[in-house]
């Protein structure tokens, strides 16, 4: 939540301010600001909305100075207003600050700022920050460090922060704690910021900051310095992505153009951990990860993950005993960390997430280390707090997913997931080589079966365009379509804001029929074919009491044509990975939904890319 940036150095601040927070808005996008340093002195402008209005108001009235800090907000504490935003500076406007996370003690610290006389301006837990800086640096010698130092040491919660004085026009500095900061030096100066798509355009050599480090930014160089000051001497990592792949191209939305890149997605999962065996067959082989007596011995798999990732975990859960028969708990990561989970020496610990940022995610990840665990991580984001954090680092390889609504992210972690359990199933001894070689072509040809899907992204936009407008939409299936229904209802309620859920279709009679009317639509998946009869007549029972219906399925069409509104046909796979191209049809619709109801689906209300706030 939250996306911030700094930069000094031979050009004009704002300009890159804008361009950087623009990268990051799909963090936040609430509120904006930016305070630009000319002259000694620090001149803020910033105001509730989108960066384009603040651009806009820049364009007309520009601040000049070649130093700043900008920030995208995503609001915690306090609504989204013009003196909410950030950045905030201490009473004198002598020191400003940009902020991304929680202050959890910020109440205690307010009420004893408030006894020594500071006003706030805000209604931001941030604002505390900036009033203790200042007051660490009145007290002291003028050392701005020592004082952003001193002021950590009060701080509870989560941050990463950046801090301009007008005492020190050459410098910004900045440090984080649970929330993701990088820094980078390039030809125009130095920078820093939430993520690294915001500053592909400037450098690729980056710091990624740990827990507790300090970056202090100069025109011309980075001084990396720990919680006690002492300075660091590191290498900066090199960022090889395509910086295109962090831009929307020629689609008119990041969403439509991460759904069209999931083939590609799915293939950079699943191409290197192909091997050729000793006979010349494909073998899956994760480099990652070496599977040993731990794993033969693995008593029960427990995953880990919040959101969509953990509808990826779902999924996991169903593939890992489908192939490997080995028990698998899944836990939202939200609820693990705090119900006294078990562990156990012989489990094998996983957790997913596209981010590697979400708080919940590595609270849960944490909890399993500290229990003695080895954590194996699944995410898309290398150099990530997860990354770091996990024993064993899976990458999904998809590429930067900037689109708030999680779509090639999913369809890569499902793959790693399918991959994983395949490999352990063979490991184990549940799947003979021939079931083995088939399930290793079928995944194979998933990529360009995608591809056919996506050619007729027509029959889901026209069917969208004519159901856009239903108050309830429902999605349902059995077996491996049920996380994919789950999956789906989450993607439609998060852009199209429509009343979605998913049900397991044998749950229907047990309650969520009593919702189905003729102002429902509900979306069937079947592709499990040994369960298709038990499929036609749950559709028949919602049909029969008046629900709209469109059927997602790979097989039997007669048998669906006369009780659906539409059919879309999916090419034959094997009944357990349909969700990889099943999935993608749903991604659509909740996408044409989004854009017929006029909703921007890249920026969803109340939401952010990376909940980095628990
Ligand atoms: C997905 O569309 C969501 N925006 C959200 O549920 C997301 O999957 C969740 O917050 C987890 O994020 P992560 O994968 O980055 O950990
Ligand atoms: N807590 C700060 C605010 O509400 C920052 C929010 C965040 O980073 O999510 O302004």
């Amino acid at each position: 939540m939250c996306g911030i940036t700094g930069y000094i150095g031979n050009e004009e601040a704002s300009p890159i301010l804008i361009q950087t927070l623009k990268k990051l808005e799909y963090r936040g996008y609430d509120s904006a600001g930016i305070a630009v340093m000319r002259n000694g002195k620090i001149f803020v402008r910033k105001m509730k909305g989108r960066i384009n209005s603040l651009e806009e108001t820049l364009l007309e009235n520009p601040l000049n100075g070649q130093s700043g800090i900008g920030h995208t907000r995503w609001a915690t504490h306090g609504e989204p207003s013009d003196a909410n935003s950030h950045p905030h500076t201490d009473s004198g406007g002598n020191i400003a600050i940009v902020h991304n996370g929680i202050i959890e003690n910020y109440v205690k610290l307010k009420q004893s700022l408030q006894s020594r006389g500071v006003v706030f301006q805000s209604d931001t837990d941030t604002e505390v920050i900036v009033h203790i800086i200042n007051y660490f640096y009145r007290s002291g010698e003028g050392a701005l460090l020592q004082a952003v130092m001193e002021t950590l040491k009060l701080l509870n919660g989560s941050y990463a922060l950046a801090v301009v004085c007008s005492d020190y026009p050459d410098r910004i500095i900045a440090v984080r704690k649970d929330s993701p900061l990088i820094a980078g030096c390039g030809a125009a100066g130095s920078f820093i910021a939430s993520d690294v798509p915001a500053l592909l355009e400037y450098t690729r050599d980056v710091y990624f900051l740990n827990n507790g480090e300090i970056a202090v930014l100069y025109e011309d160089h980075i001084e990396l310095r720990g919680n006690d000051g002492e300075v660091i001497l590191r290498e900066t990592a090199r960022i090889d992505w395509d910086a295109g792949s962090a831009e929307k191209n020629n689609f008119p939305h990041f969403m439509l153009k991460e759904i069209f890149e999931q083939p590609k997605a799915m293939e950079n999962a699943l191409l290197p951990r192909l091997k050729k065996s000793a006979l010349n067959n494909p073998v899956v082989d994760f480099d990652e990860i070496k599977l040993d007596e731990s794993w033969a011995a693995a008593r029960r798999i427990v995953i880990a993950a919040c959101g969509t990732a953990y509808n990826a975990a779902v999924i996991g859960k169903y593939a890992f005993e489908h192939f490997a028969r080995i028990p698998v708990a899944v836990d939202l990561a939200s609820e693990y960390r705090y119900r006294n989970p078990i562990f156990d020496k012989r489990d094998i610990f996983i957790v997913i997430s596209q981010s590697g940022e979400t708080a919940d995610t590595l609270a849960a990840a944490r909890l399993m280390k500290q229990n003695g665990a080895r954590v194996i991580a699944v995410t898309n984001a290398p150099g990530s707090t997860l990354s770091r954090e996990a024993d064993v680092v899976v990458y999904t390889y998809a590429g930067p997913e900037i689109a708030v609504a999680s779509t090639k992210a999913f369809t890569s972690q499902m793959m790693c997931v399918y991959l994983l359990a395949l490999e352990l199933g063979r490991f184990r001894g549940h799947i003979a080589d021939e079931p083995y070689k088939k399930y290793i072509t079928a995944l194979s040809a998933i990529p360009a079966q995608a591809r056919r899907i996506l050619d007729k992204k027509e029959i889901i936009q026209r069917f969208a365009a004519r159901q856009y407008n239903k108050t309830k939409m429902f999605f349902m299936g059995r077996q491996f379509d049920y996380p994919v229904s789950m999956e789906s209802a989450l993607k439609l309620k998060e852009i199209s804001y429509t009343h979605s859920e998913a049900f397991a279709a044998g749950e229907l009679k047990h309650g969520p029929i009593a919702l189905i009317d003729d102002g429902t639509l509900v979306i069937a998946f079947a592709t499990q074919k040994e369960l298709f009869e038990k499929m036609i007549s749950n559709i028949r029972e919602v049909s029969s009491r008046g629900a709209s219906s469109l059927v997602i399925t790979c097989d039997r069409v007669d048998s669906f044509n006369t009780i659906t509104d539409e059919i879309f046909t999916l090419p034959k796979t094997e009944d357990c990975f349909s969700p990889l191209l099943s999935v993608i049809p749903a991604q659509l619709f909740s996408y044409y939904c989004a854009v017929q109801r006029g909703n921007d689906p890249d920026k969803p209300r109340n939401l952010a890319k990376s909940v980095t706030v628990e």
